[in-house]
């Protein structure tokens, strides 16, 4: 494991209220992992607590990053260590090249501008259009979101928390997701990818639901959309064609028997 989250209770900054409660899951290294609950249920405040930001300091539990205790530790230690945090609302970085921006978090900077280069490649960017543009309105939020994610690329994280990759990007296609999610996961890197929209969270490998700030389950990701289903009530998603994909064709029995097990608790 990767990144090991054991128990972790985290209050609201005034400690009145519990946000996460006791909440544990593994990410496996390499893996994507999605980590679903509906909105509000305490996936932003996951990954910022993981990150180490400010103001999410759990009162409760322990994380775990390649064995290390982190839970202690600053925002910038953790991202020596390799984790790094890609925004729900993309940074209002105005005024910089697409150039001098992507660039910015690359240490070593012989080759600079190869590096550069191979970063919007994997976001599916052409180079020669976008490495002299200005990060102003004239990119579309699309643009910038995938510019984003090239600086963040470009660092080589360990482990990338992204945290509704997708919001108002209608347009950034599920097959574009793949695409670049698969190019990430050649250069061995670990996307821990929060989304609440289930046809985003079936790219991942393994995933973890989340429902009002509880673990519910970890598991293969299609098992973990079938319960989210089931807790949702979302019944007619378990027979759309993404889940009949790559051997997890949940016959209807199946599919009955984990809404009545729903219905039941
Ligand atoms: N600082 C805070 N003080 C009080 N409540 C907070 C604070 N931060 C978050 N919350 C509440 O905690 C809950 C979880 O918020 P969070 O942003 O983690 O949810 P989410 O799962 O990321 O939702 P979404 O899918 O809408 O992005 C929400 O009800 C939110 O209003
Ligand atoms: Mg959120």
């Amino acid at each position: 494991m990767i990144l090991e989250v054991k128990d972790l209770t985290i209050p609201t900054m005034d400690q009145k209220c519990v946000i996460v409660n006791n909440v544990s899951f593994g990410v496996k290294e390499g893996s994507i992992h999605a980590i679903i609950g509906p909105n509000g249920s305490g996936k932003s405040t996951l990954a910022y607590t993981i990150m180490g930001l400010d103001n999410y300091k759990p009162s409760g539990g322990k994380i775990y990053f390649e064995g290390i205790d982190i839970t202690e530790m600053s925002i910038t230690e953790r991202a020596k260590l390799g984790i790094t945090l890609a925004w729900q609302e993309p940074a209002r970085i105005e005024g910089l090249s697409v150039y001098k921006y992507v660039s910015l978090g690359i240490k070593d900077k012989a080759k600079l501008k190869d590096k550069v280069i191979e970063a919007l490649k994997i976001v599916n960017l052409e180079p020669e259009r976008y490495l002299n543009r200005t990060i102003d309105e004239s990119l579309s939020g699309g643009e910038r979101k995938r510019v984003e994610l090239a600086a963040t690329i470009a660092m080589r994280p360990r482990l990338i928390l992204l945290d509704e990759p997708d919001s108002g990007l209608d347009f950034i296609v599920i097959e574009d997701f793949m695409n670049i999610f698969e190019k990430i996961k050649k250069l061995n890197m670990t996307i821990l990818l929060i989304t609440h929209r289930e046809d985003i969270g079936m790219i991942a490998d393994y995933g973890t639901l989340i429902w009002r700030g509880d673990s519910l389950l970890t598991d293969v990701f299609p098992n973990v959309m079938l319960r989210y289903c089931a807790k949702a009530g979302l019944k007619e998603f378990c027979h759309r064609k993404l889940f009949q994909q790559e051997g997890f064709c949940f016959d209807e029995d199946y599919i009955n028997r984990i809404f009545e097990e729903e219905n039941n608790s």
